[in-house]
């Protein structure tokens, strides 16, 4: 069975009568039997305590806890599966839950949530190694701020960076805006600890930067979202801190240009550009309507802006570098400000870094999280934006993201007032329509939020047969009676 689409419908009303249903007599007896195992407080079962686990941060994904797993040790991970595997119960492990595709949310017919988020130490930091070893529901902040306190840099970066966790990270191969410089989550990790489905930990937690003892079993496990087993920790991989960063904000007349920029930037800033993140007109309105702190952020506005970062270590003038390059693009750039301290460069930032919240005032909206290859993207905005107002002149299509990965959040808020089932039909078709662009520019449906239920259907809808194959039996081989995550990304019954 498919059941990405419905997800669009789940709201907090749709799921109130589940959460009072009462338990099944053999899921009662599995859950007493893990507190009985389990420390006591590890295990919450009211219905008041688990709210907050049943919803991701947008809202927009609900579903219904059987009981929250709070472990604090690894060991207690594996029991709490061990006991899961035997009983047959269902389970989804679960980070800071900002997650856009609704992977780490229960499913609505109840699964037992472990939530890793009294896991959180940071159990070792070489700078000498360039390596730190931290526990998977440590928020990515503090990791950061671990990794700064010895002069280095654990690179993901984006928005939700405050309230996500490393875990979260690695099981989504999270991206953000740091990615052109520095990679996908997978290019930081070096080794991972993970509990099988089956409550067997496989311990692939080294720091060695070259080993090539057969299959690199870790990279399984990234981006699987939860699928095939549960991180508790990971090795990753670290970087000089940089001690210089320059940020600019520019305007343009179009994304023509901004591209036409991205490839100069690319050569005139050598490998120093850590962040390329473009935002049209209309996403920078949506922001100065949701934070009336804000000003305008140039002197008038323009069809698009981008914000350039730069950083280095050592002795690189990089300022002078970003002022000749910008000095020299004054053919396509039309006004801009470049930060003449940090506190300024991040002021710039809040544009960009508050776009998911501000899209999300005005109530639930259609995200897609789309790739094309760098040169088509362009032609991809100009081709769903007109795909979108031309059928749907009430919403507002919004595009942004990190073009210099070819990575677009192509958006549609819908018109205010909308009732539900006309929201459901405007996101449906909008969809097909920018996805149908995205498949003729040979891209992807999900850059870098993953599948989870969300995307599920898109995402059948377009995998070769082998593919699929591969996938299934590899479910089937770690979990084959499928108590975990089940029907994230694969179908609720996959069949080879
Ligand atoms: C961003 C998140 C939504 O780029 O991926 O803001
Ligand atoms: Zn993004």
């Amino acid at each position: 069975m498919i059941t990405g689409r419905q997800c669009f419908l789940s709201s907090p009303q749709d799921q109130g009568p589940q959460l009072t249903t009462s338990l099944s007599q053999t899921h009662a007896d599995a859950i007493a039997a893990l507190r009985a195992v389990l420390p006591g407080d590890a295990l919450l079962t009211g219905e008041e305590e688990m709210a907050r686990y049943g919803r991701d941060v947008t809202g927009d994904h609900v579903g219904r806890p059987l009981a929250v797993a709070r472990p604090r040790t690894v060991e207690e991970v594996s029991t709490i599966m061990r006991h899961c595997w035997q009983a047959g119960l269902r389970v989804v492990p679960q980070g800071g839950l900002t997650g856009l595709v609704g992977a780490a949310v229960p499913a609505p017919e109840g699964e037992v949530v472990v939530s890793l988020e009294r896991m959180t130490a940071v159990r070792r930091i070489s700078p000498i190694d360039f390596a730190m070893v931290v526990e998977a529901g440590c928020i990515l902040e503090e990791a950061k701020k671990a990794a700064d306190a010895v002069d280095c840099l654990l690179p993901i970066t984006f928005g939700a960076q405050g309230s996500c966790r490393v875990g979260g990270n690695v099981s989504t191969n999270a991206g953000g805006f740091n990615v052109l410089r520095y990679g996908m989550t997978r290019d930081l990790v070096l080794g991972l600890e993970v509990v099988l489905p089956d409550g067997r930990v496989w311990n692939g937690l080294k720091v060695l930067r070259k080993d090539n003892r057969g299959y690199d079993l870790k990279q399984l496990f990234i981006g699987a979202e939860g699928t095939l087993g549960i991180v508790t920790a990971i090795a990753f991989k670290l970087f000089p801190k940089p001690t210089q960063v320059e940020t600019a904000l520019v305007g343009l007349a179009s994304v023509e240009d901004a591209m036409e920029l991205y490839a100069r930037a690319r050569r005139a800033c050598s490998d120093l550009l850590t962040a390329f993140e473009l935002i049209l007109r209309d996403g920078i309105e949506v922001t100065l309507r949701a934070r009336p702190d804000l000003p305008d952020p140039l002197s008038e506005p323009y069809p698009a802006y981008v914000l350039i970062e730069a950083s280095a270590g050592g002795a690189v003038d990089l300022r002078g570098l970003m002022e000749s390059f910008l000095g020299g693009a004054d053919d396509i750039v039309r006004d801009g400000v470049l930060a003449s301290s940090r506190a300024q460069g991040e002021r710039l930032w809040l544009y960009r870094e508050t776009m998911v919240e501000s899209q999300g005032r005005g109530g639930r909206y259609l995200r897609t999280d789309v790739s094309v290859p760098i040169s088509d993207i362009a032609g991809f905005i100009a081709r769903a934006l007109a795909a979108v107002r031309a059928k749907h002149p009430e919403a507002m299509p919004l595009a942004y993201g990190h073009v210099g990965d070819g990575n677009v959040h192509f958006n549609v808020i819908p018109p205010r007032g909308q009732d539900p089932a006309a929201m459901e039909t405007l996101f449906h078709s909008a969809e097909e329509l920018i996805f149908d662009v995205v498949d003729r520019l040979g891209g992807s449906i999900s850059a870098e939020h993953g599948i989870g239920r969300v995307k599920q259907h898109a995402f059948l809808e377009r995998i070769d047969p082998v593919s699929l194959d591969l996938a299934t039996r590899l479910k089937l081989a770690l979990d084959p009676t499928r108590i975990l995550s089940n029907g994230r990304i694969l179908p609720e019954d996959p069949v080879v």
